[in-house]
């Protein structure tokens, strides 16, 4: 149990006591350290109820609370709050169960099936910067839930169904008429081989959706040839096939030099075959009408105070699109896989799409009441002046050469430091890679999930402030404590009764751990896990500045405070894993 609880089951039970409600009883960590470790506020509000005034009620609590052997102390403060401090014993033992416990002192949850939707890449269109939020967010949250206890899966979700697969086929055929893929006679079968590699789909892509822009007669041949591929044409589908390819092994590479990895690499064709029984299904049940040819379904409701436009079905040439492969998506998910909860971590900008889709969802009953439909959106990566990101030459930049940067800077800094100094070249840069990929998500991570930030590759990839390197550094630190430690045969032993005020802080700061996870699940919001992870090695440092663990005399304290280390090491090692972020073994 985390600590809190403890101490809130403890004041409550003192207000049940007086009779008065147990929800009085919550206790928080003190908004002044420097007073007291923990305080309790519900004096206040049980005063009106009780009829009494909140100091008389918050003496009651103390009398009875004072009893507790863990309590240290307890007083009045200002107009009712109740302060706590716990004793040096207490918090030892506290660290102790948790030790033991193994669990990081958290609650076990009762586990769902979740799918978290992120990724979101797109069939001919190399990762860019664009691609850095979601997929970092998104795998951190993915990783925060299983660590939970949750069974969750990742889905990629790939773009691949659009009006640019038929802007592709149409600028290939354009280049290559000769191909067999344009000839409604040939009888296969197709070729093996890729007509086109992944640079030069890369190529094609923007060329396509250019012509399609100059060209109206261009767009119209491009419509019909994605509804063509939709409704199966083999020629179509046989070179679309090598397109998502060509396009998959691109991307996976990319993803894993990111270290982002999904379970699932669906994409929005996936669902064709379910697409017509579906929207026959909606219509029969007077779901979906007609709206200027089209077919809709109306999400407004009558408590709405803006407008949401109906989400648009079909085509009126029948073509479905991405609100219609979302919808089925979403059918697919709890009907195949068992779903009960999806995250979409994708664009906020997306977030009226997402509106629609999860109202016709639930109208239409494709989503019970039981499911969970989230969106939750991620804000933007900005460059210096604060538009999104580009390259020198004014290009959009590729996560590719982001992440080359990262290192190559990372190289720079581990020098000026000195760090990793003597190492052989391999691993060198091998560090320098995590200490990259470091900087990268943790400027990310650090930052709200909402919130754009603007892209700072020097700032992010200092050892000083709060960054991914500093994070790295002080986890290696640890690590190097652990190895000194064990060479000289010290075993982690029972964490012992605080005498030094860091030591109390860093226990104190250990038992935020519970707390943390679950309001950063709760919120999907990684940024809390980082702020921690950086408070947990601040802490961390100023306990070793005051405690020189491997050369303290008394050997009971000794052990206890490499048992601490390797807690403090444990509880690292936890958010970083779920941060996604990797560290070395030294540096
Ligand atoms: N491919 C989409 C885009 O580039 C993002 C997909 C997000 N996921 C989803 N289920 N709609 O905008």
């Amino acid at each position: 149990m985390s600590l809190i609880t403890e101490l809130t089951d403890l004041v409550s039970q003192a207000f049940v006591a007086l009779g008065l409600d147990a929800s009085y009883g919550e206790v928080v960590v003190s908004q002044r350290p420097e007073l007291a470790q923990f305080q309790c506020n519900g004096a206040l509000p049980a005063a009106k109820p009780a009829g009494r005034s909140p100091r008389d009620i918050a003496q009651d609590v103390i009398d009875q609370i004072d009893q507790d052997e863990r309590i240290g102390s307890a007083s009045i403060a200002g107009p009712g709050f109740i302060n706590l401090t716990l004793t040096d014993a207490a918090l030892a033992a506290y660290t102790e169960g948790v030790i033991a416990g193994g669990r990081m002192g958290l609650r076990g949850v009762e586990p769902r099936s979740i799918l978290v939707d992120y990724g979101g890449p797109n069939v001919a269109k190399p990762l860019h910067v664009g691609h850095l939020r979601p997929a970092i967010i998104g795998e951190s949250i993915k990783r925060l839930l299983r660590f939970q206890g949750h069974d969750v899966i990742g889905d990629v979700h790939l773009g691949d169904w659009g009006t640019p697969m038929g802007q592709l086929i149409v600028e290939v055929e354009a280049r290559m008429p000769e191909l067999p893929y344009f000839d409604e006679g040939f009888s296969g079968p197709y070729p093996d081989e890729s007509p086109v590699t992944i640079d030069e789909l890369e190529e094609i892509y923007p060329a396509a959706s250019q012509r399609c822009k100059d060209d109206p007669d261009a767009a119209e041949r491009a419509r019909r040839a994605t509804l063509q591929l939709q409704n199966g044409r083999p020629g179509y589908r046989a070179l679309w096939q090598h397109f998502r390819n060509v396009s998959i092994a691109a991307i996976k590479e990319n993803y894993d030099e990111l270290g982002v990895e999904f379970e699932l690499w669906h994409g929005e064709s996936d669902i064709n075959d379910l697409l017509a029984p579906l929207i026959k299904k909606l219509v029969a049940d007077g779901y979906a009408e007609e709206s200027d040819g089209s077919l809709i379904i109306r999400v407004q409701t009558e408590d709405d105070n803006r407008d949401i436009p109906p989400l648009i079905l079909a085509k009126s040439d029948g073509a479905t699109l991405y609100s219609t492969w979302d919808l089925a998506t979403i059918q697919d998910r709890i009907e195949s896989l068992g779903i009960v909860e999806m995250i979409y971590v994708v664009d906020i900008r997306q977030s009226l799409h997402f509106e629609q889709v999860f109202r016709a969802a639930r109208i239409t009953g494709i989503a019970g009441p039981e499911i969970v439909l989230e969106h939750a959106g991620n804000g933007t990566v900005n460059g210096p002046n604060g538009k999104p990101f580009q390259t020198r030459t004014g290009g959009v930049k590729t996560l590719r050469s982001m992440l080359e940067d990262a290192a190559a800077l990372s190289l720079d800094k581990m020098d000026a430091r000195d760090l990793a100094a003597g190492y052989p070249q391999e691993e060198r840069l091998s560090i320098a890679h995590m200490v990259g990929l470091a900087a990268v998500k943790f400027g990310d991570l650090s930052n709200h999930r909402e919130s754009n930030y603007i892209f700072d590759m020097d700032r992010f990839t200092s050892f000083d402030g709060k960054t991914g390197p500093y994070l790295l550094y002080g986890t290696v630190r640890m690590s190097s404590l652990l190895r000194n430690a064990a060479d000289l045969s010290v075993d982690p032993g029972a964490v012992v009764p605080p005498t030094y005020e860091p030591e109390r802080a860093l226990i104190l700061e250990l038992a935020r751990f519970p707390e943390v996870i679950e309001r950063a699940a709760e919120l999907r919001a990684p940024n809390y896990i980082a702020e921690y992870a950086y408070e947990l090695v601040a802490s961390y440092n100023r306990f070793y500045e005051v405690c020189h663990v491997l050369t303290e005399d008394d050997l009971g304290r000794r052990a206890g405070w490499v048992g601490l280390v390797a807690h403090t090491r444990n509880a690292l090692g936890h958010l970083l894993e779920v941060l996604g972020i990797e560290a070395p073994e030294r540096m």
